[in-house]
């Protein structure tokens, strides 16, 4: 997909489905750049475009597209990922469960179907990379959006401890509440102290996306030999992952979270002609 050969986007005509995706700021965002690629060299006439709406904006501006007949549908970022699960008409999975979703479809009634794939990504990328989640000992910085389906995925694919740390402590408790609800079973904790003997700590605030921000967590906190891995994409390698390959820690990055889950956005968009194979939902 990142082969220069590769032609970038498909040729727009009276056709094309459009999607949109929602965020605020836009700048950084990234998927365009992969959905498009993908959607170009499967021969699909799709595109998908960067719009840059303000929170208090997004229920009029969801409401306004409910009439545009070739829209295939919205993506969304941050900070739009818990509202968009209050405008959408139907929750599917995950994001039912949890009221949070990254995606909705529009259906030719014009009502939208939201689903939520960053956990699925998340998992699907760190299986891609050969680094396995049985079993290990995490720490989630983070829990809003991407945290929320981060720490699902995590508990899927049956990491032996979840330790969730926010700057909210309140927000980190409400969602173990949640996740109890889902996993039983599972053993997982909202926590204020970083240090701990952690296998792999993942970073899924929103600290990194900007040169200024301060790191997400005192690197002297990350175990020597864990696995640190990033949802931020933009930049490609955050200060934290700088930070954790100069300690000797096994670094992910954020890209792979996208790429993993750009086929199943498309798939859940455009339908079958967009099916992937590979990755389960
Ligand atoms: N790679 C991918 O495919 C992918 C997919 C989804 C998202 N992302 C990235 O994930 C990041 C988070 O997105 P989101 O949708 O989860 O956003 P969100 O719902 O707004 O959550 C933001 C999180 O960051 C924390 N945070 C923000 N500013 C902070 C600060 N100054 N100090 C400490 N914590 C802070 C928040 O803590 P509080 O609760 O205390 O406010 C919250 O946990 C974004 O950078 C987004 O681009 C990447």
């Amino acid at each position: 997909m990142t082969n220069s050969n590769m032609p970038r986007i498909c040729e727009v005509n009276g056709k094309t489905r459009v999607v949109v995706i929602l965020a605020y700021p836009a700048t950084h965002v990234r998927t365009p750049t992969f959905f498009n690629a993908l959607a170009a060299a499967r021969d699909l006439n799709a595109v998908l475009v960067p719009w840059q709406v303000a929170p208090e904006q997004l229920a009029s501006v969801m409401d306004s597209l409910r009439h545009v007949e070739n829209l295939a549908g919205v993506i969304v970022t941050i900070p739009h990922k818990q509202s968009i699960a209050g405008l959408c008409d139907e929750l599917e999975g995950i994001a039912a469960s949890l009221q949070v979703a990254n995606v909705a479809r529009r259906m030719a009634d014009g009502r939208f179907i939201g689903r939520m794939y960053d956990g699925a990504g998340f998992a699907a990328g760190m299986k891609r990379e050969g680094i396995e989640l049985a079993g290990c000992s995490v720490l989630l910085l983070g829990a809003g959006g991407a945290g929320t389906a981060v720490a699902d995925a995590l508990l899927d694919a049956g990491v032996g401890r979840l330790a969730i740390l926010n700057r909210n402590r309140e927000r980190a408790e409400e969602l173990v509440r949640r996740l109890r609800d889902i996993h039983p079973q599972s053993k997982m904790e909202a926590v204020d102290d970083p240090r701990g003997n952690w296998d792999i700590v993942v970073n899924s605030t929103s600290l990194g996306l900007h040169a200024e921000d301060p790191l997400p967590i005192d690197p002297d906190c990350l175990p020597r030999g864990c696995t640190v891995a990033e949802v931020i994409m933009q930049p490609d390698e955050t200060a934290l992952l700088r930070a954790a390959r100069e300690r000797g820690c096994r670094i992910h990055k954020g890209v792979h979270m996208v790429t993993a889950q750009i086929e199943l956005l498309a798939e859940f968009l455009l339908g079958s002609e967009a099916k992937t194979e590979g990755i389960s939902h």
